[in-house]
């Protein structure tokens, strides 16, 4: 077996394009075996992993389960609500007691930008990284290069749009940095105060005209409306996003070619796209949820020989 450069997985911003290449190797073997009637490899047998999520999810906090399960890995899922953190007790001293059961890795999904790496300071286990505040959610982005891979058959040079909540989404940084390590070109596209002063640093293209950039993209991968994390209002109402930078089949019906559509779920249907769109033959939105199992049994079976 090839190791991954890295004993975590905490973002894409440090990971190679050889290490994204060995993890969709990987996930495409495991792709296989997912497809079987015993959809179970020893892999992991003797590892044991903890699922710590401070934050609500039902898509990766499942995923993970499921790719630790087929990988016949033992598991222990922790629910901050219910846990001594409501007693005061600090992250480490949680995660090191979760360690001292003899827990070999750990997925964490935490609110606060950086919390995986802070751990990760202060922990001997391998880390990934299940989503942290707005900073990065790696195996999100991860799975959907995947998914356009498996579409477009490879990124170099193709037209891949991120459209709406920038401002305030882990995916869309982690997915930028994905994107152009394969090659791609990637422009982001929203109302001017959920896109990032100075993003275009990053060397992406920003607009604010949602036609010209359907036209210009070969996929779009649709962001929702993070209202847990506004504090402030940045749009009039959730009406006039949507009638400003919603997809619906009208607009789609404009496009001169078909594109790709992707959303890394929840959907808010009838926000940043209608049910029409979401549930078309464009879209590839299970898609991803089913190739997220694959890259995570990838990340974790690589990750546990580091
Ligand atoms: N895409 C994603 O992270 O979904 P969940 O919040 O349901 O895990």
């Amino acid at each position: 077996m090839s190791a991954l450069s890295s004993k975590h997985l905490l973002g894409i911003k440090d990971v190679s394009k050889k290490d994204i290449q060995l993890i969709f190797k990987t996930a495409e073997n495991f792709k296989e075996v997912l497809n079987r009637p015993i959809k179970k490899v020893p892999s992991l047998r003797d590892i044991t992993v903890a699922n710590i999520f401070f934050e609500n999810s039902t898509r990766t906090k499942i995923s993970f389960e499921l790719a630790e399960k087929r990988l016949s890995a033992d598991i222990v899922n922790f629910n901050s609500g219910t846990s001594s953190i409501n007693k005061g007790e600090t992250l480490i001293d949680t995660v090191n007691n979760i360690l001292a059961m003899k827990v070999d890795m750990v997925v964490m999904r935490h609110p606060a930008p950086g919390a995986a790496k802070f751990l990760s300071n202060h922990i001997d286990a391998n880390i990934v990284n299940a989503g942290d505040g707005t900073h990065e959610h790696p195996t999100q982005a991860l799975l959907d290069a995947y998914t356009l891979t498996e579409k477009l058959s490879n990124l170099s040079n193709k037209n891949i749009l991120l459209v709406g909540d920038i401002i305030h989404s882990r995916v869309a940084l982690s997915n930028i940095y994905c994107l152009q390590k394969l090659g791609a070109n990637v422009r982001v596209c929203g109302p001017p105060n959920l896109i990032p002063n100075h993003i275009e640093s990053l060397g992406i293209e920003v607009s604010y005209d949602l036609k010209e950039s359907l036209n210009w993209c070969d996929a779009a991968n649709l962001l929702r409306i993070q209202l847990e994390r506004q504090d402030d209002k940045y749009f009039p109402s959730l009406r006039e996003y949507s009638l400003q930078y919603g997809i619906n089949q009208e607009i789609l019906n404009q496009v001169d070619k078909d594109i790709i559509i992707m959303h890394p779920g929840p959907i808010n249907r009838g926000v940043e796209i209608t049910s029409q769109v979401a549930d078309s033959n464009n879209s590839v939105i299970l898609n991803q949820v089913e190739n997220g199992v694959a890259i995570r049994m990838a990340i974790l079976y690589l990750l546990s020989s580091n």
